[in-house]
Parts: C-alpha cells; sequence; structure tokens
C-alpha cells in the first residue's frame, strides 16, 4: 500500500510537506518541498528514495525547496503546464487524470483542481473502490477552502469545491497545504453559530489532526452554506445572497476581510 508522512514546517505560514511511499518499493514523492532537510531526514529514516516532486500550484511556499531536494535526490519535478515558467526546476507536466505512482493495487492519481490558482493540481491516493485521501493543496483546508488574492477566482473555486470535493466519500482523509485548523474554526463559529457537532469537535481536536471529509462536510461552513445556521447568520450580517453559489462567495468574501 502507499504510505503517507506529513511533515509539518515550523514556519508562520504553518506548511504541511508530505512524503507519498511505499515500504515494499523503496520509493518515494515528495508533495510541495518547504524544508528539504527536514524531509530528507525523514527519507533517510523511512529508508526510501525520493524520485520525484510533486507541486500543488506555483506558489514560493510550495515550490521553495524544489532545487535543493532536486539537487541531493536527482528526482523529477512535476506541476501544472500552466506552471511550467513559474515552478523552479520543473521537468513534466501532469494532467487530469495522470497516475504518479502504484504500489499493488493502489495509485496516486491527479486532479486538475483550479480556483486558489489557474494552475492547481491535487493528488488522490486512490484503490479501484474508494479515494482514501486527497492532498488539496491550497485549494480545501480544515474547516475552510484557500483564497484567490495570488491568481485564483472564487467562482472557479466554488466550480471545484461543489462538484469535485464535495463528491469525496466520507472516509476520504484530508491532507491540505497549510495547518488552518485555529483560524478556520474561529471563522467557522463566527459565520455559522448553531454548529453543535463543531462545539463537541473542538473539544477532542488533537494538535496536527489529520480529519475525514465526512467530519469536514459537518464543521467547514463553505460545506454548511445550505444550513440555516449560516444562511442566518449572513442575513444577521446583512449579506445578501439568492443562490448556493451567491453564499459561498459570500463567505469567501467575509474571510477575505475577517
Ligand atoms: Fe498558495
Amino acid at each position: 500500500m502507499i504510505e503517507i508522512l506529513p511533515i509539518f514546517t515550523n514556519s508562520p505560514l504553518r506548511n504541511y510537506s508530505y512524503l507519498v511511499y511505499s515500504n515494499r518499493t523503496g520509493e518515494a514523492y515528495c508533495i510541495d518541498p518547504f524544508d528539504p532537510k527536514q524531509i530528507l531526514n525523514h527519507a533517510q529514516k523511512l529508508g526510501v528514495k525520493i524520485k520525484g516532486i510533486l507541486n500543488t500550484h506555483e506558489h514560493g511556499d510550495h515550490t521553495q525547496g524544489n532545487l535543493e531536494l532536486k539537487e541531493e535526490t536527482k528526482a523529477i519535478v512535476y506541476g501544472h503546464k500552466d506552471a511550467k515558467h513559474k515552478i523552479p526546476g520543473m521537468d513534466q507536466v501532469l494532467k487530469e487524470g495522470d497516475i504518479v505512482f502504484s504500489v499493488e493495487e493502489e495509485s496516486l492519481a491527479v486532479w486538475d483542481t483550479p480556483g486558489h490558482t489557474f494552475s492547481h493540481l491535487s493528488f488522490v491516493r486512490k484503490n479501484p473502490n474508494t479515494i482514501l485521501g486527497i492532498f488539496s493543496g491550497d485549494t480545501l483546508f480544515n474547516a475552510g477552502v484557500g483564497n484567490c488574492f495570488r491568481g485564483g477566482d472564487p467562482n472557479v473555486l466554488y466550480e471545484t469545491i461543489s462538484s469535485r470535493f464535495e463528491t469525496l466519500p466520507d472516509s476520504c482523509l484530508l491532507y491540505p497545504g497549510h495547518d488552518y485548523w485555529d483560524n478556520n474554526l474561529k471563522f467557522a463559529e463566527h459565520v455559522d453559530p448553531e454548529n453543535d457537532f463543531r462545539n463537541l469537535f473542538k473539544s477532542s481536536l488533537k494538535p496536527f489532526q489529520i480529519s475525514e471529509m465526512g467530519t469536514e462536510k459537518n464543521l467547514n461552513p463553505f460545506f454548511r452554506r445550505n444550513t440555516n445556521s449560516v444562511k442566518d447568520r449572513l442575513t444577521e450580517l446583512k449579506e445578501t445572497y439568492s443562490n448556493d453559489r451567491s453564499v459561498f462567495l459570500t463567505l469567501r468574501k467575509l474571510r477575505d476581510h475577517w
């Protein structure tokens, strides 16, 4: 099977890098390298060789470790075709449906997930029956979604979230590009006050908790945009909305200025 090691980087941006690897073949792929030395240490301890570097998107905090890690490992650097000239050391293009690597029945496949930027990929770990996990970069976070300030579009993010991420099975694990639990839960309290599930969840939240999509569907105000709790609160805040998309866009706007 495919194994996953989340690597939290102790920076103000709270980035995550991930090692996705197989104990059977000894091969590993690094998603969004932030601190090459930290990643190499982990790979060494695991006894795996990094064959590829996978960038979810072109922003510097997701690609800053590319060149040093490539130099040390001779790994191939992959990214979205439209980010070719923005991703340091990029060698190969990945597109929707590509399989990055497979171990027995499991594989790591590529989704094209625009919104945070127009050249944003997500990676899904799957078997023939289901999707087991998703590396969502800056598209979906725990209890929140990505911003669209630097090269994105909230309308496109809405399409990606509603047509792709909301179709994921409840058991699918979420591996985001940053640990934003604290801030996102505070914003959730602000726009979705009547959520007993969240209150209960908060009391058992562990540092750097990896959550399932089923949990996220009950926590994330962007997923709960059809609830009375969210809609009544928007009305209270004197925000106008007319349909599903406009609730999402209003939440995104509020989060931008929050
Ligand atoms: Fe980003």
